[in-house]
């Protein structure tokens, strides 16, 4: 899957460096040749001779090492590869991204790179959840860069939470994803998901039921197919995929401006559950409960997302695929809310509690297109998003 392919492996200084070893030897198995780079933190965790020898590769560690400069400088090391990817990601090494440091050679290679950039970040919880951690991450997606995990878990400092690497085997996804040459390559898809939240009044909110499955499958797929994904999600049940560009948002509204301002694209689809209302008489502070009676709440039509992409003047992408969940009549719903919407294909299916789909695993859709309509069997969400996604190769080719 990787066979020829370059991969700059930096190795930062966290307790999931001892993963990166294996890290290196599996992406060797797949074909890759791995050039490391060892922060100076690193060296502590992993030692440079068990990390060459798995790579069978020297390994890189000082900027002011004149044998590496005359034999490869700094500036080609980080362009020879095909993609660059620090594993563990640590705290320090995120805030040197975001701020834009060159001080030591790790650093110094992710600023000089012109290839694409995938973290795999890995630290305390409470450190993962500082505000600093998080506002370099947003930076850092804003820029491009890729990212997988963490996962949530046990921690090697007794914590538990959200910070520990990614495991071997999904890194290696994501680098298949970042490296892939497929069909999609070169263009970019939009791909909403989840649910949306409404406020009710600041701790309270109406929601409904998406876990967000069929869209992060949809995303992975795009992605795996080569696509540069901008991967808009509610908050769902379940994590983003790897090697995707994420927008995480809250309401419908937030939802439409974050699509709107991924734009443009190729392609855009729709699969988030979206609130067709949002409540108009919002309080901006808790409500209390009273003697006086009990609330009522008002509500306001939220913007249909894709019907105003579907009908942009300029600039809508090439396609646009919504997706129709109906109870009754699901062809004659779908093909009728493909006309008012003005979107190119619809996706329906039946969502009947009978049929288990919501918020399980299989899904047994219907295409509606310009061609008429086209029922599927029975089939896995991944299976579903896997050929959706290779129709939209065709279709944009
Ligand atoms: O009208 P309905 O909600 O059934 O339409 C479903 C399709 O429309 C889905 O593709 C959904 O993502 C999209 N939608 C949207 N914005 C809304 C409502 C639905 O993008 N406000």
């Amino acid at each position: 899957m990787l066979a020829g392919k370059r991969i700059l492996l930096i190795i930062g200084g966290g307790i999931a460096a001892f993963k990166s070893l294996d890290l290196i030897r599996r992406l060797r198995d797949q074909g890759a040749t791995v050039t490391p780079v060892l922060t100076k933190a690193a060296e502590e965790f992993v030692t440079p001779l068990s990390v060459s020898a798995l790579a069978a590769e020297k390994v890189y560690r000082d900027l002011f090492d004149l044998t590496d400069e005359a034999e490869m400088g700094h500036i080609e090391l980080s362009r020879a590869a095909d993609l660059v990817v620090v594993a563990p990601a640590t705290a320090d090494l995120m805030a040197k991204m975001a701020g834009g440091h060159a001080n030591d050679l790790a650093s110094t290679l992710l600023m000089a790179t012109d290839k694409r950039v995938l973290i795999a970040p890995s630290m305390n919880v409470r450190m993962w959840e500082h505000p600093a951690t998080q506002r370099n991450l947003a930076t850092l997606t804003g820029d491009g860069v890729l990212v997988v995990g963490p996962d949530e878990g046990a921690m090697a400092c007794g914590e538990f939470g959200p910070g520990r690497m990614a495991e071997v085997p999904q890194i290696i996804d994501a680098v298949g994803a970042a490296l892939a040459d497929g069909p999609l390559k070169g263009r970019h898809v939009i791909v909403t998901s989840g649910p949306t939240h409404e406020p009710i009044d600041p701790v309270r909110y109406i929601a409904n039921r998406s876990s967000g499955a069929q869209g992060t499958a949809l995303a992975r797929a795009l992605a795996g197919l080569g696509a540069h994904v901008t991967f808009v999600t509610g908050p769902a049940d379940m994590p983003p995929p790897a090697g995707v560009k994420v927008v995480r948002v809250q309401t419908a509204r937030q939802m439409l401006e974050a699509v709107q301002g991924a734009l443009p694209a190729d392609a855009a689809v729709f699969a988030a559950a979206v609130a067709d209302w949002r409540v108009a008489n919002a309080a901006d502070s808790k409500m209390k409960k009273t003697k006086t009676g009990l609330p009522v709440l008002e509500f306001a039509e939220n913007p249909d997302i894709l019907a105003t992409v579907s009908q942009m003047e300029t600039g809508r992408p090439g396609l646009v695929v919504g997706f129709a969940a109906e109870t009754d009549d699901v062809i004659a719903h779908a093909t009728a809310k493909r006309d008012r919407k003005g979107c190119d294909w619809i996706v329906a299916n039946d969502v009947s509690p009978e049929t288990g789909i919501m918020g399980g695993s299989e899904n047994a859709v219907t295409l509606i297109s310009d061609a008429g309509a086209d029922s599927w069997p029975r089939m896995g969400k991944d299976q579903v998003a896997n050929r959706i996604a290779q129709l939209i190769a065709e279709a944009l080719a």
